[in-house]
């Protein structure tokens, strides 16, 4: 780590050092340094399947995670295949991504240098995602911060994690202080673009939030502890590893995530008059910001809408804080033309673009933007030269409150009027997987309320 600080570094905390070096590190982009593109066959590593048959459950569990399919679902296959990889042909500042999607997405193809790796199904194992061997082989990670795939491997008979007690069958085990932290997971879930933007911040919003400084790492919320046993012949536990890993697919880690309260100004007005309305947000379960990971392309939107009581539905837009335009046009949704830059990565010509957000307009997002070095706003993330133009994710365990504005119609009901705010989220939009032709993208709720005022 580091140089020696001296008696200042006394007053670091080791990880708020590291959390330093993170900042004064510039991205490079490249694969990170690390286990190298070459260093092990695939056949250094046991496929999952044969793991499976000791470690039943948590082989259940896992292969319905993302992360053990993150190079074959269809949005993965599309973006490297259709996208990146065409991109890297004519944009030499990009090269580098050839391999470094694969270093993280399919770490086995990348370490038997099988780079690009074939397109899946066709590919079998060649496009297995993280696997079970591939994790529990990591034994540290390189430089000074975790950051694009610089884990360091040992494959073998040893597999390693974080029971100083394991009493394993047909393998050896190591306790690795590693497979109770963060970093582990750091390696691949932060991600510098070959122009040095951050532009995959889930270690490093973890890091700076509240959850890192109670001690509460990412395992305990998505590989939470549960009484049982670790393998079939293994010991009864009370605290056995669930590997779930859900995160953007799962419905059940969405929902609830945030908390939603909305307050109008008074409880009685008339048509005509204005309303006050304030919708308190809050982030109060989620370790990082909401949305985190791939932040260029996930949409959480609030929608606020009016029901009188003649049952008329009315949209009430978002009015940004003071009319800032630059907030408005970056977080009030809209489907005017964008992402233009991946028409020039599938080689269309005079492309237009596509509607930005396929969204009603006018809702509120909650969003990062990832600028490409033309200025446009992308999805392309390891083509963003920009991501510190505006931010308003939801921060861990705060709360944000919307400001609504809103004249009441005149010819709105007499009687009970009732506000209604949801929080949604989609991976994508719409329109961005229409391109790339991979199906309808779920909408998921996070979160919802209601307030019930009386119109004179
Ligand atoms: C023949 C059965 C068998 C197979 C196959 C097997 N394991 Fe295990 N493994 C065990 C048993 C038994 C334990 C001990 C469980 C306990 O102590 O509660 C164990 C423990 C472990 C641990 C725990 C180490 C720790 O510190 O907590 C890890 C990690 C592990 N195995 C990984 C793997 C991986 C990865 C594979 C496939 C490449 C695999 N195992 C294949 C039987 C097996
Ligand atoms: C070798 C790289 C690598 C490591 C190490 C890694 N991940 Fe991932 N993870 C990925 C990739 C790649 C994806 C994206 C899967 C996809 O493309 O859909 C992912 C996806 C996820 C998801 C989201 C799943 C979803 O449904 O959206 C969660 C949650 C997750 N990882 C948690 C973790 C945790 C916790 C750790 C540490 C114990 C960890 N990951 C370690 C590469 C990694
Ligand atoms: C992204 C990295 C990652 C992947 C992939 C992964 N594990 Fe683990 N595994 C961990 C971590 C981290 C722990 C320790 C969790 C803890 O102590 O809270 C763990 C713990 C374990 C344990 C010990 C459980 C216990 O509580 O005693 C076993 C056994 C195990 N893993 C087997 C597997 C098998 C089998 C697979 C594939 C089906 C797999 N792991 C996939 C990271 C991973
Ligand atoms: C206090 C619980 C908690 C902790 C700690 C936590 N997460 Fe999460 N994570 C969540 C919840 C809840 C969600 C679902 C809401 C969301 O997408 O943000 C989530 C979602 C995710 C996703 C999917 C995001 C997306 O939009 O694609 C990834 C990836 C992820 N977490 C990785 C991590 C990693 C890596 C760490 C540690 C550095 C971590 N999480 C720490 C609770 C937690
Ligand atoms: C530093 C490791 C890393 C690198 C490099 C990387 N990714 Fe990822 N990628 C991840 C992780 C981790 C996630 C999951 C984050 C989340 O859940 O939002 C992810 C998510 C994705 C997703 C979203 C999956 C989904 O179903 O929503 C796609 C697509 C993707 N990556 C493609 C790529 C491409 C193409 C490249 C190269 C240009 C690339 N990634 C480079 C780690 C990486």
């Amino acid at each position: 780590m580091g140089k020696p600080a001296g008696r200042r570094g006394l007053l670091l905390s080791v990880a708020a050092a590291l959390l330093l070096a993170l900042y004064a590190r510039g991205g490079a982009g490249e694969p990170g340094a690390g286990a190298k593109m070459g260093d092990h066959p695939y056949d250094a590593f046991e496929p999952s399947e044969r793991c499976a048959v000791c470690h039943k459950e948590i082989a259940l569990q896992y292969e319905k995670s993302a992360m053990a399919q993150s190079q074959a679902l269809p949005w993965d296959q599309a973006e490297y295949f259709k996208l990146a990889l065409p991109h890297t042909r004519i944009e030499p500042r990009v090269a580098a991504v050839e391999a470094g999607c694969i270093q993280c997405h399919a770490p086995q193809a990348f370490l038997a240098g099988d780079v690009p790796p074939p397109e899946a199904p066709k590919a079998d194992r060649k496009a297995d995602g993280v696997s079970c061997d591939m994790c529990h082989a990591m034994t540290g990670f390189d430089g000074e911060a975790p950051v694009n795939g610089n884990y360091v491997v040992s494959p073998g008979k040893v597999k390693h994690g974080s029971r100083k007690d394991a009493a394993p069958m047909g393998h050896e085990a190591a306790y690795s202080p590693l497979f109770k932290g963060a970093e582990l997971c750091g390696t691949c879930h932060d991600e510098s673009s070959p122009y040095g933007a951050p532009v995959k911040e889930t270690y490093r919003e973890w890091s700076l939030g509240p959850y890192r400084e109670a001690g509460i790492t990412c395992l305990r919320c998505h590989v939470p502890a549960a009484a049982g046993k670790a393998a079939v012949m293994g010991k009864e536990r009370p605290d056995v590893a669930q590997h779930l890993f859900q995160g953007a697919y799962s419905p059940a880690m969405l929902r609830g995530a945030a908390t939603l309260h909305i307050y109008p100004a008074t409880e009685e007005t008339a048509a005509g008059r204005t309303l006050d309305i304030s919708v308190v947000i809050s982030n109060h379960r989620a370790g990082h910001r909401i949305p985190t990971g791939s932040t260029e392309e996930r949409q959480l939107w609030l929608r606020l809408e009016a029901r009188d009581a003649a049952g008329k539905t009315y949209h009430i837009p978002a009015a940004p804080a003071a009319g800032d335009p630059a907030e408005k046009s970056y977080s009030v949704t809209t489907n005017r033309p964008a992402w233009q830059d991946l028409g020039r990565m599938m080689g269309i010509a005079d492309f237009k673009g596509v509607p930005r957000d396929a969204l009603p307009e006018g809702d509120r997002l909650f969003r990062k933007v990832f600028l490409n070095p033309l200025g446009e706003e992308t999805v392309a993330q390891w083509y963003a030269a920009d991501t510190g133009v505006f931010d308003n994710r939801l921060k861990p365990l705060e709360a944000v409150v919307e400001r609504y504005r809103w004249e009441i119609p005149e010819g709105v009901a007499h009687g009970g009027l009732t506000i209604t705010g949801a929080l949604n989220y989609r991976r994508l939009p719409q329109s961005v997987a229409d391109m790339v032709k991979i199906g309808q993208v779920p909408i998921l709720p996070v979160a919802a309320g209601q307030a019930v005022i009386l119109v004179k």
